[in-house]
């Protein structure tokens, strides 16, 4: 029995490095899908290359920091499979990389609009309808830099603390309703996200940045975002059936530098 067979699945940021991983680990061990991302053709180019069919799987465009794509998102999801099993809470976006002092308030409120309150939206979307159904599994994508400081990244880290801190609310929330919230914290992992980070902290020499974060990882090379969606799939499944409100660091070891 494939651990996914007869499960729907909400994945945001399914566009993206981690999201479409996730996609092609789950769709390969069964699951019915419902894939949400702002950018709808890299979402058709995503169900192209995983040869997704049509009758499991659903794509939505909607921007994460609106409440009602989110709604929508998940209103569609029910229309097309009638329940939600998991949902992967994974739409970022990494934000400017600048001495704090240089941010602007546009800056603020783009970072937090989609990395907290995109994120707070799906959740509370989500889990009235697992809390009904008295089952399902909600796992965030979080980060290392969830858990510690970066110099001249102070909104992403700040944001993904504060996912850290909605998914221990929401955890005690949903427990009682046999429904489980936890955090992947990812470390480097290699998708656009980091090519964009390395010419940010580094422009024009972005080579120079992907060796010194080569180099701070123990591990001695980025991590691969199917790494990232085993750990996700482990979460979302079954087999993690008392893990609740916990945070798994998939980063080689970065954390603990
Ligand atoms: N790549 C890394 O090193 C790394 C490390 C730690 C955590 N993460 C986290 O993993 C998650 C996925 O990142 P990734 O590396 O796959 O990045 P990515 O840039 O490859 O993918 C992010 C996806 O999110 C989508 N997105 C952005 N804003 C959106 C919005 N408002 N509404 C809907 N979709 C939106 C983008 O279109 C893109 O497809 C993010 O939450 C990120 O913060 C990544």
């Amino acid at each position: 029995m494939k651990r996914f067979e007869d499960k729907v699945v909400i994945i945001t940021g399914a566009a993206g490095g981690i999201g479409k991983e996730i996609a092609r680990k789950l769709a390969g061990e069964g699951a019915k899908l419902a894939l949400v991302d702002l950018n709808e053709g890299a979402l058709h180019e995503v169900m192209t290359e995983l040869e997704l069919p049509e009758d499991k799987t659903l794509l939505v465009k909607a921007d994460v920091s609106k409440e009602a794509d989110v709604k929508n998102y998940v209103e569609q999801t029910l229309v097309k499979f009638g329940k939600i099993d998991g949902f992967a809470n994974n739409a970022g976006v990494e934000g400017p990389a600048k001495p704090l002092e240089e941010l602007t308030e546009q800056d603020f409120d783009f970072v937090y609009s989609i990395n907290v309150k995109g994120a707070f939206f799906g959740i509370k979307y989500v889990l009235p309808v697992m809390k009904q159904q008295k089952q399902g599994s909600i796992v965030n994508t979080a980060s290392v830099a969830g858990l510690i400081g970066s110099p001249n990244m102070l909104l992403y880290n700040s944001s993904k603390h504060a996912l850290m801190g909605i998914n221990k609310v929401a955890a005690i929330e949903a427990a009682p309703f046999n429904v489980r919230v936890n955090t992947v914290n990812p470390g480097v992992i290699n998708t656009q996200m980091m090519r964009h980070i390395e010419e940010k902290v580094a422009p024009g020499a972005s080579e120079v940045a992907r060796a010194a974060y080569n180099d701070a990882v123990p591990l001695k090379r980025y991590g691969e975002p199917e790494e990232v969606a085993n750990v996700v799939a482990f979460l979302l499944s079954d087999e993690s059936s008392y893990v609740s409100s916990s945070s798994y660091t998939v980063d080689g070891a970065l954390y603990n530098v």
